[in-house]
């Protein structure tokens, strides 16, 4: 009885001496673990990342810039929406929301942002998104990460998949993902049908379109710029959901890109809308389709140029397609919900599975040779991944180091935020055989795909300060015009921490016409005008000019205000603009005599007060 309570007791104590050995071993690997994932994702106060990532903002209509690997937001670009912070389209006058009112409304849907390229690597000049809402094309400048440019694209819904046509950026082409009738509404009823669009990458103008049925989705070019590729869903033509499922297979579609320009030269393409369309039942060679399973979704070129990838979404599998020949070679199952595609430069692709939560990795020649052990590894995400982007996987140069998995639902990955939980981006290491998770961060709604740009590659390219326009106003050469009965221009200036003129005077109803300057040449010394009661913020970075008309508004003293804080003095920086009534008899004091008053008579500016 004693010795067998011994033994218990020995034995239980061994037992927990083992529990905790196993333990401590266990935490111990663990907290390495960490600290080495810990380690890779650091970037010291003070130091840079070593990749820019463009996320898109979805919802927000947005482009979100974070650094990588440290996932730190360094921007929002505000594409589709007016953005206050940045005096972003917020005026009814300034030039990008009049061209967002005329293409379709200040709001947009981002999905997939398409860098620039040279020799088949991003070269930092432009970055294309679009607004799936609203049929849109948006483009970004890299020098100053603004929209310079937004075009509606004619005869075509539902602008989804986009991408450059390498490796010279040719051409940008979309594509509608929501079908059209034919012949509009004219007959019912009407089969209905899609366009691929090409579009000039200078001037946005649409160059031709090719028609396709179904619903045209991803887009990806051959690395030789030869075909543009599509995936289309819905080869069922259906217009109710539960029909659009019935195919087991429906298509990549091959765009020959050259046999497309050569039908747009010699005539055969039919101009609807003023855009050239291209029938390919009408002009045979143009398009090719390639029959792949089911419903599928991500379309991806290998960075050597010789496949495509398509994932399967309904099908387990993806579909591995020669770039050349336009013949399957391969479709290996790889896990349920196959979505996106991505690749390093070991000869692996990584490919997002929605319903797995997971990212798998496959070794492509392995796939190709029909080995069994073409899937080298597999990691959990959290949760319902969408797309997935490797640094440069959607280049001629992918680095083989990060891979960042943008997942739909995060669940409870972050504090709750109330019901609408944040966006979760969730940073993988691959530079090993083995992925191993480094870091999560959230985001706004709702980053549906990403690409990731060496910092080399902007830099000395990112603008730090503007060059003074040619409208640009002057130190000592503000004024006050009236150039009309009932318009006003006003040539302003500013400064830490003064506006000039600091004061003006207009009539109600006056259209005044505000052209200011800020005349800073210290980088990250932005001003801002903000006049309340007019709708009007404006954010002027160092260097930049402005010209904006609005109508004045009811009698009255309005304070204009310096909204980015940019001194001590930064809450004195102020003026106003004082509106008399309309039919005032009263002598309007013009600001160059205030400015005598106090001793800062600016030279040579003519005295010309608003209103006499
Ligand atoms: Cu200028 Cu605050």
């Amino acid at each position: 009885m004693k010795i067998r309570t011994i033994l218990l007791v020995l034995l239980t104590m061994a037992g927990t001496a083992a529990g905790l050995q196993l333990l401590g071993c266990q935490s111990a690997g663990a907290s390495s673990s960490r600290a080495w994932a810990a380690d890779k994702v650091y970037v010291a106060p003070g130091e840079h990342d070593k990749y820019y990532g463009f996320l898109s903002g979805g919802q927000s209509g947005s482009v979100f810039v974070v650094g990588i690997p440290s996932g730190r937001l360094l921007r929002e670009i505000p594409i589709f929406e007016p953005r206050a912070a940045v005096g972003y389209a917020v005026h009814e006058n300034d030039p990008r929301r009049r061209e967002l009112m005329a293409t379709g409304g200040v709001w947009g849907d981002t999905h997939h942002p398409a860098p620039s390229e040279t020799n088949g690597v991003y070269d930092g000049r432009y970055l294309w998104i679009n607004d799936l809402a609203n049929g849109r094309v948006a483009r970004v400048r890299l020098d100053t990460f603004e929209a310079d440019r937004i075009v509606k694209i004619p005869n075509l819904q539902g602008a989804h998949g986009i991408a450059v046509v390498s490796p010279n950026t040719k051409y940008i082409f979309v594509n509608g993902e929501f079908e059209q009738p034919t012949d509009g509404l004219t007959t019912n009823p009407a089969p209905y049908t899609s366009v691929v669009a090409f579009l000039d990458p200078e001037s946005m103008e649409v160059k031709f379109q090719v028609r396709v049925n179904g619903n045209i989705d991803i887009a990806d070019s051959s690395k030789d710029g030869r075909y543009a590729f599509s995936t289309v869903y819905n080869l069922e033509q259906a217009k109710d959901p539960e029909s659009m499922f019935q195919y087991d297979r429906d298509a990549v579609a091959a765009i020959d890109i050259p046999a497309a320009e050569k039908a747009v030269a010699e005539g055969k393409a039919r101009l609807q809308n003023g855009v050239p369309v291209i029938d390919p039942d009408e002009v045979p060679g143009i398009l090719t389709l390639v029959p792949v399973p089911k419903n599928p979704h991500g379309i991806n070129a290998t960075p050597d140029g010789k496949y495509v990838v398509a994932s399967g979404k309904l099908s387990p599998t993806v579909t591995i397609i020669d770039a050349r020949t336009l013949k399957i070679v391969a479709e290996p199952e790889v896990g349920l919900g196959p979505l996106h595609t991505t690749f390093d430069d070991r000869g692996n692709a990584f490919t997002s599975l929605f319903l797995d939560s997971q990212v798998v990795k496959w070794n492509i020649a392995r796939a190709i040779e029909g080995a069994s052990d073409y899937i080298v590894d597999r990691i959990n995400v959290h949760y319902n991944i969408g797309h997935l982007q490797a640094v440069g996987g959607e280049t001629m140069d992918p680095k083989g180091d990060f891979l960042l998995a943008l997942n739909k639902l995060s669940k409870d990955q972050y504090l709750p935020v109330g019901p609408d939980m944040p966006e979760a981006q969730e940073l993988i290491d691959i530079s090993g055989e083995k992925m191993r998770m480094l870091s999560s961060f959230p985001t706004p709604p709702e980053p549906h795909d990403a690409v990731f740009m060496p910092a080399e590659t902007l830099k000395g390219r990112v603008r730090q300060t503007y060059d003074l326009a040619a409208d640009a106003v002057a130190e000592g050469q503000e004024s006050v015009v009236r150039t009309g009965p009932r318009s006003v221009h006003v040539r302003m200036t500013l400064i830490r921490s003064a506006y000039t003129p600091e004061q003006f005077q207009v009539r109600e109803g006056d259209e005044v016409t505000l052209t200011i300057t800020n005349v800073e040449t210290i980088r990250d010394m932005t001003h801002g005008f903000a006049l309340p009661d007019h709708n009007m913020n404006i954010s002027l970075p160092p260097g930049f000019t402005k010209t904006i008309t609005f109508t004045a508004g009811k009698p009255g003293v309005y304070w204009y205000y310096c909204t980015n804080f940019c001194s001590a003095l930064h809450l004195e920086m102020r003026g106003r603009m004082v509106v008399q009534p309309r039919d005032t008899t009263v002598e309007i004091t013009d600001w160059h005599a205030a400015q005598n008053v106090k001793g800062r008579q600016v030279p040579g500016v003519p005295s010309t007060g608003a209103a006499r």
